[in-house]
């Protein structure tokens, strides 16, 4: 595991008007009250691991387990679908002269409308499970483009959603660009959960919606009787949900703002590379890692204005620090069954506490309360998952 500081982080710097954009409170509670109507939402467990906090040498770890998540196995759920509920409820607005709500959607009031509506993304499993879920819901169809590397799994999980699967030979990246040139000609919508210049609008609502995972965090960790956490630890892909998580704090936080890290594959680190050039840059490495979800070579465009301010350092982890971690984590007296990307977090977690350089460079101490994030359930097939 190598540690990177941020050399741009200005993490105690007002919250911008810029930044407030992209993740805004309203935003969140928004997306709160919408996903929280659904009947199979429920908050997903955060773990308290007094075991590690004293293996540590800090006051106290907390844990969020995405894995029962909407019973979709990640935190993705809150962001695709969500996003296919909002198209939807715009299209149909628009079409109708009328709102049409994401309620009346899910009772199935507009199916005659939503069924000949594709919605369409890339994914290496998780997001393109969580649109194809949101299209099943809501009443539309799907396709999913996978990378080449995809798992059988993961590309299984999305197709018993009804979407329909489409095996791209290339990279994460690859299939971002060719499923966006086949949406024009086909008429699908694109729900991307990364953005580019002049495509932002609908991965910043599946941004918003992930802002629930964080919400959940610290309303459970006040529930506790917890202290504040000072650190926390967020998986980046394409920098999506680690700035949605940054953006929420910076909001909810401004005076207790924690230390942001940042854990990526050493294969795949584009906020790496981006806050090296000081600008969104792609990943160097040969992205050939087991994390098929953080396998992305480019940051999201409007990810990455808030990483850029409020990340404070960037870990990147080896496969195998991920796959000892999966094996910790199973091991535990309360077993958290993740799967590599879930893992991440905690992988980090784990080498920097070991490591009194990086302690000092974080200002970690016996103070200090870390929230990791288990953004992923078991993978079968990736660490006896
Ligand atoms: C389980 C899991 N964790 C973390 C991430 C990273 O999210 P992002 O790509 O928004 O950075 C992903 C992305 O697919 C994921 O599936």
């Amino acid at each position: 595991m190598s540690l990177f500081a941020n050399p741009s982080a200005k993490p105690d710097s007002p919250y911008s008007a810029a930044e407030r954009d992209v993740i805004s409170l309203a935003g969140a509670a928004e997306a709160r009250d919408a996903i929280s109507l659904c009947p199979a939402y429920e908050a997903t467990p955060l773990h308290t691991m007094a075991a590690e906090a004293e293996a540590w040498g800090i006051n106290a770890v907390y844990f969020k387990d995405e894995g029962p998540r909407f019973g979709l196995n990640a935190f993705k759920s809150l962001g695709g679908a969500y996003a296919v509920a909002r198209v939807l409820s715009a299209h149909l607005s628009e079409q109708l002269g009328h709102e049409v709500s994401i309620r009346e959607l899910a009772r199935g009031e507009h199916t005659v409308l939503t069924a000949p509506i594709t919605v369409a993304c890339a994914s290496s499993g998780n997001h393109g499970r969580a649109v194809a879920a949101g299209a099943r819901h809501f009443g539309c169809q799907a396709v999913i483009y996978v990378p080449g590397d995809t798992l059988e799994a993961r590309a299984k999980a999305v197709e018993s959603e009804g979407a329909k699967v489409v095996r791209h030979s290339g990279t994460y990246d690859d299939a971002v660009r060719d499923v966006e040139t086949t949406a024009r000609d086909e008429g699908w919508v694109v729900i991307s959960d990364t953005s580019w210049p002049g495509y932002e609008d609908i991965p910043k609502t599946v941004m918003t919606g992930y802002t629930v995972m964080a919400a959940e965090a610290l309303e459970q960790m006040i529930a506790l009787d917890a202290p504040r956490p000072t650190h926390v630890i967020i998986q980046g892909g394409v920098g999506g949900v680690a700035a949605a998580t940054c953006g929420y704090l910076a909001e909810t936080l401004p005076d207790d703002y924690p230390t942001m890290i940042v854990v990526e594959p050493e294969a795949a680190a584009c906020v790496l590379a981006s806050a090296q050039a000081g600008k969104p840059s792609p990943a160097t490495g040969d992205l050939q890692t087991i994390v098929g979800p953080l396998n992305c070579q480019e940051v999201s465009a409007i990810a990455w204005p808030i990483l850029a301010n409020r990340v404070t350092a960037i870990a990147t982890v080896t496969d195998d620090e991920i796959l000892a971690a999966i094996t910790d984590l199973g091991a535990r007296d309360t077993a958290i069954g993740t799967g590599p990307a879930g893992a991440a977090g905690y992988a980090a977690a784990k080498q920097i506490l070991a490591n009194p350089g990086m302690r000092e460079t974080l200002g970690l101490t016996s103070n200090s309360v870390l929230l990791l994030f288990g953004t992923e359930g078991s993978v079968a097939g990736v660490g006896g998952g």
